[in-house]
């Protein structure tokens, strides 16, 4: 079962060895918890964040932040309030920035082998959200990007909490490596009464073709498997009543991080939290037979990507 590590201080400057057991523990499917974050944001920032759903009411979901191009995704606060937009823009660039050369130390053995993928703000509250089932947050998965296939790269996410009072309650469920043998003929179109796991495996990764959906993106095996793997799991009403499940409390000020490609996980309530994901390269893993490539691939019997 997944464990919570609270790292209740963060030394300036960790060894290589700490930072390799950190990544032990990630791979492990453990959540890093930081009670008090070691990413730094002004009161003035913090305020401005909180107070941005009330005076935007067009906010309506995630904002996103693309590093690499230094830009806010969707132009409509850039249009209805040109001001606001740069000081967000500011801010999510500055919590980028801090989180990567804070990374850039504490996991070490990562450095340079990750793509920095997007940073976010989620200004709403999780609870009693109207989404249809596939875009839940409160229903157990895990992470798969439609329009960013990662060809087996690890989907490593640092989240914030910047509520003032309020813990982002989190429910995490088994490791991938142990529930895949229970969902895969589930995730099979049509699996066979006689199936081994091996065969339904085969069977589900023999039908993914090619990046049809998407021809540009040319996803891998591998890709259009965790894409099904997170509907499956989100479609499967038993797994979200029934399985083994942990709640996971995240206080307010607080920050962690976990592979949510391996560790299903689903948030019940929380508003306001920050996040920067970063796709980590499967050469990269200390532990490479916990990735979900591996565990696929040896199941398969074949490559993946
Ligand atoms: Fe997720």
């Amino acid at each position: 079962m997944h464990r919570v590590i609270t790292i209740p201080a963060h030394p300036a400057s960790s060894s290589h060895a700490n930072a390799l057991e950190f990544c032990h523990q990630l791979e492990a499917g453990n959540i890093l918890l930081f009670p008090q974050s070691p990413i730094a944001l002004t009161a003035e920032d913090l305020a401005f964040l909180r107070g941005l759903e009330h005076s935007h009411r067009s906010l309506h979901k995630n904002l996103a932040y693309k590093p690499l191009q230094d830009r806010i995704a969707g132009a409509k606060l850039a249009s209805d309030d040109p001001a606001a937009s740069q000081r967000l823009l500011h801010i999510l660039r500055g919590y980028s920035r801090s989180t990567l050369q804070f990374l850039t130390e504490f996991l070490s053995p990562y450095t340079t082998r990750w793509q920095v993928d997007y940073a976010s703000f989620r200004p709403l509250e999780e609870q009693g959200r109207s989404l249809p089932l596939h875009k839940r947050n409160d229903l157990l998965h895990t992470d798969a990007f439609p329009t960013r296939p990662t060809h087996g790269a690890r989907i490593l996410r640092f989240f914030t909490n910047i509520h003032p009072t309020q813990s982002r309650e989190w429910v995490v469920g088994e490791p991938f490596r142990t529930l895949i043998p229970q969902m895969v003929p589930a995730t099979t179109p049509a699996p066979r009464a006689d199936g081994s796991l091996q065969r339904a495996v085969r069977s589900t990764l023999g039908r993914t073709p090619l990046g049809r959906a998407w021809p540009a993106l040319r996803r891998s095996p591998y890709d259009q498997f965790m894409l099904r793997f997170h509907d499956v799991l989100k479609e499967n009403a038993d797994y979200q009543t029934n399985g083994q499940h942990t709640a996971v409390s995240l206080p307010p000020g607080s920050s962690w991080m976990v592979y949510t490609d391996s560790v299903p996980h689903a948030v019940l309530s929380g508003r306001f939290a920050l996040e920067q994901t970063l796709l980590v390269a499967p050469e990269a893993m200390v532990a490479p037979e916990e990735s979900p490539l591996a565990v696929l691939e040896s199941l398969a019997g074949h490559r993946l990507v």
